[in-house]
């Protein structure tokens, strides 16, 4: 395939590789031609076999290996990030090409491959050439895939044109081309997965050819915090989970303030705005609430006869909200209840806006998931309403609803009990 002045040629009659090959000499031996300023694309399978990556055994079990955070689950199907940092289905274990119950997994640091295979391919014939170690993905919102850069050195991965002119003379804001993903598709062209052809030349783009190993396509990874597609939708209400151990780090004010912003969403009775959350950011607030809290639950406790020693194993379940680096109180403001003559619709009444104030708390717990941050939504301030109203200096009317621990989870999650729909559900 050739366009204006860029040249896609495939590398075929490499032998089957096994672990320990020297992928750079047989590379170089065949493709005699290989031109100072040339890219060379090597599908990450034949790097994996070179390096020894091909695991015997149970496909699912070397997917949990590889995977770092599910990001989407379809049945038997995970897109998953892997320590790399990328994000495809499997964590790009895959069983083709390779023999039965076997698996390959992907390098272990595909840039490292990039960058020792460059350095054995300058040694070898002493020219400069950018490495591109690629593997297959799917794409979201497209179908098929598309051959991607998983590793790279020698080449710059991106190609900013921000802040360059386009030809009306507008200021380009946001384009930056990812050049190594381009090239490890066109590639693709002419090395397919059934020709074996797991090596291409792409010849022409000596400018992006950059005489060092350069960032690699580590570069190419969009950092957490930019990434708006984290989960997939149907994930989403899975991610948050009950965290009682937290890390020490600081909670980011700004994603607080976006969960918040989604509770804020939750139904509502009589088109009520019945949530109010109190953000115990101050040491001064956050010691008074603690400690009032559990002088009052000691109270209840002496009331109830329990024994000092009782009292303190009891009282150590309170912990938790110690261990969080954030509180949060959520509160109820029900001023906009309707009165009721007689007992019954005034409980009900009651419970409507009781109910409402967990459906916001659940807002509030899954955006901070999705943010990637723990919580404990725990009863305390719930048993002594009074008391934590008074130590945070709460307004008239806010009626606190528990508190919630919010933090990074110090461990991931043990998994949910199955929970069947059918034994929760009658349908009539
Ligand atoms: C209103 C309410 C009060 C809760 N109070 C406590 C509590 O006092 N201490 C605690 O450890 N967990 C508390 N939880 C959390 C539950 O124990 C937790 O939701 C349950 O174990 C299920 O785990 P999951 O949230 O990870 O699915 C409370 C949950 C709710 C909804």
């Amino acid at each position: 395939m050739s366009g204006p002045g860029l040249t896609v040629i495939g590398v075929p009659g490499l032998p089957e590789i096994g672990a320990g090959a020297d992928l750079a000499g047989l590379i170089c031996a065949a493709a005699p031609d290989l031109r100072h300023g040339d890219i060379l694309i090597v599908t990450s399978k034949i790097v994996s076999k070179a390096e020894g990556r091909v695991v015997s055994g149970d496909r699912e079990r070397a997917i949990d290996g590889e995977a770092v955070r599910v990001v989407a689950r379809r049945g038997p199907t995970r897109i998953v990030e892997t320590r790399h940092g990328l994000v495809l289905a499997a964590a790009g274990v895959d069983s083709s090409n390779t023999a039965p119950g076997t698996v390959v997994l992907l390098p272990e640091d595909p840039d490292g491959s990039a960058r020792r295979l460059r350095k054995a391919v300058i040694e070898r014939l002493g020219i400069d050439v950018g490495v591109i170690v690629t593997d297959t993905m799917g794409r979201p919102w497209r179908v098929g895939q598309t051959d991607t850069a998983i590793g790279a050195a020698g080449i710059a991965p991106l190609r900013d044109h921000r802040g360059q002119p386009d030809t009306f003379g507008n200021t380009l804001e946001v384009t930056v081309a990812a050049v190594a993903d381009e090239i490890a598709a066109a590639a693709d062209l002419v090395k397919g997965k059934t020709m074996q052809v797991p090596v291409a030349i792409v010849r022409g783009l000596a400018e992006l050819v950059t005489g060092t190993d350069g960032p690699g396509a580590a570069a190419l990874v969009r950092p957490a915090a930019e990434d708006m597609f984290r989960l997939g939708a149907a994930d989403v209400l899975y991610e948050r989970r009950t965290v009682r151990d937290f890390t020490a780090e600081p909670v980011d004010a700004a994603a607080v303030r976006r969960s918040i912003a989604a509770a804020l969403t939750a139904p509502a009775p009589h088109h009520s705005e019945p949530w109010r959350f109190a953000v115990v950011e101050s040491e001064r607030a956050r010691t008074a609430l603690l400690d009032d809290m559990l002088a009052a639950w000691t109270a209840d406790l002496r009331g109830d006869g329990f024994t000092e020693e009782q009292i303190a194993r009891r009282v150590r379940r309170g912990e938790v909200l110690r261990r969080a680096p954030l509180i949060i109180v959520p509160c109820l403001a029900a001023e906009a209840a309707h009165p009721y003559p007689d007992q019954r619709r005034s409980a009900a009444e009651r419970t409507m806006f009781v109910v409402a104030i967990g459906a916001a708390v659940e807002n509030l717990l899954v955006a901070l998931a999705v943010e990637g941050l723990g919580s404990c939504w725990v009863s305390s301030t719930l048993f002594c309403q009074q008391a934590a109203a008074g130590a945070l200096g709460l307004p008239p009317g806010w009626e606190p609803m528990g508190a919630v621990g919010v933090g990074r989870a110090a461990a991931p999650p043990r998994p949910r009990p199955e929970r069947d729909p059918g034994d929760f559900v009658i349908t009539l």
